[in-house]
C-alpha cells in the first residue's frame, strides 16, 4: 500500500510519538505486514507506518470509539464537528454530557467521538484527564483559531482504517498480547514510570498505571520474547525501567516533554526504546 502523508493524528494525546519517529521507526523490523499496537493513544506510529493489516487498542473506551466512527461514520462526524463553536459556554455544556452516566451511555457514538474531538481542540493543553468519577474535567483552553474539524486528516484516516485490515479494541493489553504470534511485529507504548513524584501523570485512565504495572507488563514482554514475537517498547529512563529490562536491548534517546502545561519545564527529557531481536 502506498503510504499517504495525510494519514495522521486526529488528536493530540500524551505521550503522543511523533516527535521520536525518526529515532523510533528505523529500529522496527523491515516489511511489517502484521503490527499490534496494544497502547495505542493519538497513534502517531500506525499512521506513519500504514501496515495492511493491524491490531490497535487501548484501555480508553472513548478514544478508541472515536476510531471507529472516523471508521464507520466519518461524514456524520464531520458534519456534527462542523456545527460546534469555540466558545467558553459551549465548551462547558459539551463537556458536562459525562456528568449524568446514565445520559452519556446511552448517546450516540457518533456524538461521544465528536465530544472527545472537539474537547480535545479545545481544552486546555489538549489534555484528556477524567478525575476519579471518570468525568472529563480539563479547563477551556481559550485558544483563538482550534482547528476543531480536520475533514481532509479524517476522511485520510478513514480511507486507511477501511482499506487496511485493522481491528479496534478497547480491554487491558495482556488480553490483546496473549494471542499473538510471531507474525505479528508489536509496539507497546505505556504510560510510563513517572521520572519524578511530581511528574507522575496518571490520568489517562481511572486504574492509573503504577510500578506493579510496569512488572506486569515486563512479564508480559518475557512472554513474547519466549514465543518468538518481536517487540519494541518506550518508556522513560529511569533506573527502574533500565533494571527492570536489563536482559533486553535499550537505547537512550531524547524526547521534547509535550505532558507539562508549564512552558518552562517543557524542556527535552530522556526516553528508552527496549527492544528484544539484533
Ligand atoms: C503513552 S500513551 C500512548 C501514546 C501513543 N503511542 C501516541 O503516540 O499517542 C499510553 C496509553 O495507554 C493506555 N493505557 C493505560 N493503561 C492501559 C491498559 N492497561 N491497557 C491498555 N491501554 C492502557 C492509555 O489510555 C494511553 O492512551
Amino acid at each position: 500500500m502506498i503510504k499517504k502523508p495525510l494519514v495522521q493524528p486526529v488528536v493530540k494525546w500524551v505521550g503522543g510519538k511523533r516527535q521520536l519517529l525518526p529515532n523510533l521507526i528505523p529500529l522496527f523490523p523491515e516489511g511489517i505486514s502484521s503490527y499490534c499496537e496494544p497502547f495505542f493513544g493519538g497513534g502517531a506510529v500506525l499512521f506513519n507506518l500504514q501496515p495492511d493489516q493491524a491490531h490497535i487498542n487501548d484501555i480508553n473506551e472513548d478514544l478508541m470509539n472515536m476510531y471507529t466512527v472516523i471508521r464507520d461514520n466519518v461524514e456524520e462526524l464531520i458534519a456534527l464537528l462542523s456545527q460546534y463553536r469555540n466558545e467558553v459556554d459551549f465548551f462547558y455544556a459539551i463537556r458536562d454530557w459525562d456528568r449524568d452516566k446514565e445520559h452519556y451511555d446511552k448517546l450516540d457514538n457518533i456524538f461521544k467521538a465528536s465530544r472527545l474531538i472537539y474537547l480535545n481542540k479545545t481544552c486546555y493543553n489538549g489534555l484528556f484527564r477524567v478525575n476519579n468519577a471518570g468525568e472529563f474535567n480539563t479547563p477551556y483552553g481559550y485558544y483563538k483559531n482550534p482547528n476543531i474539524v480536520n475533514a481532509p486528516v479524517l476522511r485520510a484516516v478513514h480511507e486507511y482504517l477501511n482499506s487496511a485490515k485493522v481491528t479496534i479494541t478497547s480491554v487491558d493489553y495482556s488480553e490483546i498480547l496473549s494471542s499473538v504470534t510471531p507474525s505479528t511485529f508489536v509496539y507497546l507504548d505505556p504510560p510510563y514510570d513517572p521520572v519524578s513524584d511530581t511528574a507522575s501523570f496518571t490520568g489517562y485512565s481511572k486504574t492509573g498505571f503504577n510500578r506493579d504495572e510496569q512488572i506486569r507488563l515486563r512479564e508480559q514482554c518475557d512472554e513474547l520474547d519466549r514465543k518468538g514475537v518481536k517487540f519494541v517498547l518506550s518508556n522513560s529512563a529511569t533506573p527502574f525501567i533500565f533494571e527492570l529490562y536489563s536482559k533486553y536491548k535499550i537505547s537512550r534517546v531524547q524526547a521534547k516533554r509535550i505532558v507539562n502545561s508549564v512552558a518552562s519545564k517543557r524542556g527535552d527529557i530522556e526516553e528508552v526504546i527496549i527492544r528484544n531481536y539484533e
